[in-house]
């Protein structure tokens, strides 16, 4: 199994062990969730795909894992309905997890060329990304590539996209990247990055969803409780700095954590832990 990003960090800057309750609000293939569970903590485990927790075989099963189906940003039902509060600490790992991206046939990875885009994580999203490709005016794709992921080419790739559309019967991962292989001619690796990221995030109200959770998360927490973020982008982590900043919150260390993996990918995480 693939060691998740900043294990260690995490497991000790939330100072895991026994009788500590905590909330792994992105259990992907649980690998945060199990550590936890190794130093003795109680874990409540969410994820909004249900394929995740389908997927989930493990060893440990000593009766201090709740795993559940959902959303984060109703982490506060989540939880009371597990009577699960107050915890010590609440970790948020965001973005897809390498299962989701290898062979989750949802469209979500560029290299999986055959796949329709579809993109949604669950059943609550309203539109799926080939809804979204479909029936977007330029103007308001324009805003999503730049607002989701700074994408310098938003304009032009509007364009090409509109143009395009027309006649075709699926759209597919292929489909996009050749349309922005035709924008993005000289380096196209990171413009497919940042379009498959704000496709993504359209479909999922990932930085909506993001805001609701960290407010109200605090609500769960106990008197020394801390939040965790890991995350994967500028975008995300402005998101979390802000907050911090905004309601005078005490971050953990004068820095973030930053990602030291070999894997270019984790190499752009960044965890900031803070608490009230
Ligand atoms: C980077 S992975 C987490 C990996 C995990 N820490 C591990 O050790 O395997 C992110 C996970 O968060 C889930 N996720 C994304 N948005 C979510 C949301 N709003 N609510 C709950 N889970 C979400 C994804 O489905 C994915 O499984």
């Amino acid at each position: 199994m693939h060691t998740p990003v900043l294990l260690n960090e995490v497991v000790e800057m939330l100072e895991a062990g026994p009788n500590k309750k905590f909330i792994d609000a992105t259990f992907g293939e649980g690998g945060h969730t199990r550590a936890l569970l190794e130093k003795g903590s109680t874990v409540l485990a969410i994820d909004r795909d249900s394929a995740q927790i389908a997927n989930f075989k493990s060893a440990i099963n000593n009766g201090k894992l709740i795993l559940k189906q959902g959303n984060f940003k109703d982490i506060v039902a989540l939880a009371k309905e597990e009577e699960f509060a107050p915890v010590d600490a609440i970790l948020f790992d965001l973005g897809l997890s390498n299962e989701q991206l290898r062979s989750g046939g949802k469209g979500l990875s560029y290299k999986n060329l055959d796949e329709r885009l579809d993109m949604r994580l669950d059943d609550s999203c309203e539109m799926d990304a080939e809804t979204i490709l479909r029936q977007y005016p330029e103007k308001d794709m324009i805003h999503m590539f730049m607002h989701n992921a700074e994408e310098t080419l938003a304009v032009e790739l509007s364009k090409r996209i509109a143009l395009q559309r027309v006649g075709i019967r699926t759209l597919t991962v292929g489909w996009l990247v050749e349309v922005v292989n035709s924008v993005a001619k000289n380096n196209p690796r990171p413009t497919l990055t940042r379009v498959f990221q704000a496709l993504r995030v359209e479909v999922n109200s990932e930085f909506e969803n993001l805001e609701m959770a960290l407010t109200d998360s605090i609500s769960l927490l106990n008197f020394h409780g801390k939040i965790a973020v890991i995350s994967f982008h500028s975008l995300e982590d402005r998101i979390v700095k802000r907050f911090i900043r905004t309601n005078g919150y005490v971050q953990v260390g004068k820095k973030p954590v930053f990602g030291n993996s070999e894997l270019r990918f984790e190499r752009s995480a960044v965890l900031r832990v803070f608490h009230v």
